[in-house]
């Protein structure tokens, strides 16, 4: 059974490019994890995405090798295949703009990104307070997780948490990524956003917070590329995703209604199936 929906998926995949969306590729990642068939699983993923993309094979395998090291060397607060995602989606864009991240933690996904974008020619932005979390308001105290996909019922926040300093990051992306690409932007979003005037065509937002998160949206919403990607951590997390999502919100701010949010609530990736390992990635495209 899970072969035959094995199959129909890659031969969704093998179209053409929009159909590498991430949760397409969910199916392969479950194998890896879970049948532990790791070098034949990443084989796979590198032949999807050379056919998909303009990028060779030797080219996406020393990329997917050096995502590998920083995953061993740098504290890292995402899964390994939340940026495999990320990265089949920045490979697959035909869209002209740089990227942007908001919440670096020690750099690892900033190391990760930074290569991407130096291999695609793209230049990364990264946003922190590089001072961990700020002090959260009472909506950000503490977050219940969806009941019945995550083995965790809350998460509580505190100030700093998540701290990396900018020597600290800007050491990690030297050693393990490409620095070259980025350009640094330290304070509160409400600080350094507004300032901001490049127009993104992707953006990778892990903020933890409700009030940052709709900061970052707030400032970088209408900014966005018609066409353009704005990933989010935080899927499994019911009121980050309950307050994100308010059609008040969105109307007051905008005067539109919320665009649809992919894999909200079970995350992208692995979301079915004899085992299910939901990641914490959801995103929305700009029209
Ligand atoms: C979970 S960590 C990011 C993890 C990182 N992306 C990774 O994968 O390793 C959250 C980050 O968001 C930052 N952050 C949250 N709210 C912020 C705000 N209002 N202004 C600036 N930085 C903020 C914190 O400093 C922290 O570095």
């Amino acid at each position: 059974m899970l072969d035959k929906i094995k199959k129909k998926i890659i031969g969704v995949l093998q179209k053409g490019t929009e159909t590498l969306l991430p949760n397409k590729v969910g199916d392969l990642f479950e194998e890896l994890i879970v049948n532990k068939t790791y070098k034949d699983t990443k084989e796979k993923y590198i032949q999807l995405l050379s056919k998909n993309t303009k990028f060779e094979k030797s080219f996406i395998r020393s990329l997917i090798n050096k995502l590998e090291i920083i995953d061993n060397n740098i504290k890292c607060a995402h899964g390994p295949f939340e940026l495999y995602l990320m990265q089949a989606s920045l490979l697959a864009l035909d869209l002209k703009g740089p990227v942007l991240e908001l919440g670096c933690y020690k750099g690892g996904s900033t190391a990760k990104l930074s290569l991407i974008c130096n291999l695609t020619g793209r230049e990364l932005h990264a946003f922190d307070s590089f001072e961990g979390l700020p002090p959260p308001s009472e909506l950000d105290v503490k977050h219940n997780f969806i009941p019945w996909i995550s083995t965790k019922k809350t998460v509580h926040y505190t100030c700093g948490s998540y701290a990396g300093s900018l020597e600290e990051v800007k050491s990690n992306v030297s050693k393990y990524g490409n620095i070259d690409s980025c350009s640094f932007y330290k304070g509160f979003f409400e600080e350094t956003l507004p300032n901001f005037s490049q127009k993104p065509a992707f953006i990778f937002m892990d903020v933890d917070y409700i009030e940052s998160a709709k900061n970052v949206i707030k400032n970088l919403w209408p900014k966005l590329i018609s066409g353009g990607y704005f990933f989010s951590h935080e899927a499994l997390v019911e009121d980050y995703i309950k307050e994100i999502s308010d059609p008040l919100w969105w109307r007051t701010e905008f005067n539109e209604s919320p665009p649809l949010f992919y894999g909200a609530g079970y995350g992208i990736c692995w979301r079915s199936g004899k085992y299910s390992f939901p990641s914490n990635l959801f995103y929305f495209k700009k029209n």
